[in-house]
């Protein structure tokens, strides 16, 4: 099964995944991470996918004048690797409702916060400023509206009293890299797919 890993920074989900499911055989499938996919020149994700001999690719959005335009060039990569998932991983862009629809039921995110709660972006901070008690991270199939999709596995976390948004942000991190993993492997391995407006996970393979 192919993978195409679209990121836009540090990529410590992608190592996760790299680590976890590249060249990995599941339940008889053999996976393989094919390309990784950045919007940003810079993102240090582009390294860690070098390292692994995984082809890096830049499709910069800095400079193109639309979102329409910018999707159609990532459609147009996406199109060549043929992927059978596409994992959004700390891709920090919106994506057009036609990009969506075209691969829906084959497109997870993992968004940090527990979802319904925060959408869109400074989650953590906006957790501890509610003085809320938990939070933590969810990991979903990716549909038009954003961060709102069916959910597929969620990690809660405590909130302690003396947190800052970075230690946080580690905390949600470490089981970021843990459940998207696991869904991801759940995909590849035929157990996990988008029925509706629900994530329906298979038990016939345990
Ligand atoms: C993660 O918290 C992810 O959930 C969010 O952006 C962050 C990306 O981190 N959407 P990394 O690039 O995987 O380290």
């Amino acid at each position: 099964k192919k993978i195409v890993v679209l990121i836009s920074g540090s990529g410590s989900n992608l190592q996760a995944l790299m680590d976890k499911l590249h060249k990995q055989q599941i339940n008889d499938q053999q996976v393989e991470i094919v390309a990784v996919i950045s919007n940003k020149a810079d993102a240090f994700g582009l390294q860690r996918a070098s390292e692994a001999n995984i082809p890096a690719i830049l499709v910069e959005s800095k400079g193109v004048g639309s979102r329409e335009q910018y999707d159609a060039l990532l459609a147009a990569e996406l199109d060549k690797l043929q992927p059978d998932l596409i994992l959004l991983a700390g891709f920090m862009r919106i994506l057009t409702s036609d990009f969506v629809n075209q691969y829906q039921g084959k497109m997870l995110n993992i968004h940090p916060s527990l979802l319904p709660k925060y959408p869109g972006v400074n989650t953590h901070q906006r957790a501890i400023d509610a003085g809320d008690k938990e939070h933590g991270a969810t990991v979903h199939f990716v549909t038009p509206e954003l961060d709102s999709g069916p959910t597929v596995l969620q990690a809660k976390v405590p909130i302690f009293s003396e947190d800052s948004a970075q230690d946080l942000t580690e905390r949600v991190l470490t089981q970021e890299h843990q459940i998207y993993a696991l869904a991801a492997s759940w995909f590849v391995s035929g157990r996990l797919n988008m029925q509706g407006q629900f994530a329906y996970l298979d038990n016939k393979q345990l």
